[in-house]
């Protein structure tokens, strides 16, 4: 089996985020969510995996290389994120003959595809879905289906669904599925969309099989479902020590990485803190990851992701944000008081 990796996109709605780093890149539990789908396709048993790249492919490039897998790793270029449909299109040479499965590389789902690719593996169908229970299934794409549990219809935030259940971003294919990404048209947002190519096997008589996803699921294309998937990821971390502490307390699970020195400081997991990172009189709370090199003083943090290289100080107390690389905050101490900010374009701020 082959995989289709899917790291091209604008990600806009995670800007400014996304302004400068593209998002499958973000850390989750300071492990690029990127990486999740790669340990678990090749968890899997996929040989070759194919990596769709598009603005900012260097980054994406650079990172993966950075790690060494146990699969033979291909980057395709996409030149505009024209779909997820075009996606196939672009990786045609490169998926030949074969079966494989397509995962959205910013997708994140609890104990990985291998029960799913046995499935798809033993039903032999052309194309198997991944499925989850969801509350509003008007916001998802949403799977019709029969009483032996087939999909007969797929349909885009509906206004009446006909069932709760969402389309996961994991899909495995025959081969098939290439002409049916050639014998669809764009949609209206001129994406060429892969529920139509999925939906042109069904209504062209080929099987398609739903599986369903028993763990939790998260699509991190917005900020809140980045720190929810770190949340998640965080639950399940085990605890592990690798830095100097001083005259400071360390409660439940908190993964401290090497080299990091931690003075006069509170921590209380399920947290983690990446290699090189300096906590002074400071609270690092639940649910927080920290990468590597961060400096934080004077400071509580707390259910947040602060990305590598950032130096908090006496910024009182932070909680639920989600911080980009090298980003400073301090307190000014000047008069008059008052927020000084230099933010870029699309930052959010809650004061
Ligand atoms: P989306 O999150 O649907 O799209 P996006 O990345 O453009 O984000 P936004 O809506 O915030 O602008 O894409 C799902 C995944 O598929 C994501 O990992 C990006 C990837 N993708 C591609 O690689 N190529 C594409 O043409 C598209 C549309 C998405």
């Amino acid at each position: 089996m082959k995989a289709l990796i899917l790291s091209g996109g604008h990600g806009t709605r995670l800007r400014p985020i996304t302004h400068s780093q593209q998002k499958q890149l973000i850390p989750i539990a300071n492990k690029p969510v990127l990486f999740y789908a790669m340990e678990d396709v090749i968890e899997a048993g996929a040989e070759e995996v194919g990596v769709i790249v598009g603005p900012n492919k260097d980054q994406i490039v650079e990172t993966v290389r950075s790690r060494d897998w146990d699969a033979k790793v291909e980057f395709i270029f996409q030149g505009e994120p024209a779909g997820l449909a075009h996606t196939i299109l672009v990786a045609e040479d490169f998926l030949g003959e074969d079966e494989f499965v397509m995962y959205l590389g910013d997708n994140v789902i609890k104990g990985g595809i291998t029960r799913h690719s046995s499935i798809f593996r033993d039903l032999g169908p052309d194309s198997l879905v991944l499925l989850t229970e969801v509350n509003e299934p008007q916001r998802f794409g949403v799977a019709d289906l029969d009483e032996e549990g087939r999909v007969k219809r797929l349909v885009e935030k509906p206004q009446i669904p006909p069932s709760n259940y969402a389309l996961v971003g994991i899909y495995f294919f025959k081969p098939l599925i290439i002409e049916a990404c050639k014998s669809i048209e764009p949609s209206w947002r001129g994406e060429l969309e892969i529920t139509d190519a999925i939906q042109w096997l069904i209504d062209n008589g080929h099987r398609v099989e739903a599986s369903i996803v028993d763990g939790w699921w998260k699509d991190t294309g917005k900020s809140e479902d980045i720190l929810e998937a770190n949340r998640l990821i965080l639950d399940e971390i085990e605890p592990k020590n690798e830095g100097e502490v001083k005259g400071s307390r360390i409660f439940g699970r908190a993964v401290i990485g090497e080299g990091c020195i931690i003075e006069s400081s509170t921590i209380k997991g399920p947290c983690i803190l990446g290699d090189g990172c300096r906590i002074r009189e400071s609270y690092i709370g639940p649910y927080t990851a920290i990468n590597r090199n961060c400096d934080i003083e004077g400071t509580e943090i707390e259910d947040s992701v602060v990305m590598e290289e950032c130096s908090i100080s006496n910024a009182g107390r932070i909680t639920e944000s989600l911080i980009g690389k090298n980003v400073k905050i301090r307190e000014s101490g000047r008069r008059p008081a008052g927020h000084r900010l230099i933010v870029g374009d699309n930052s959010e701020i809650l004061l």
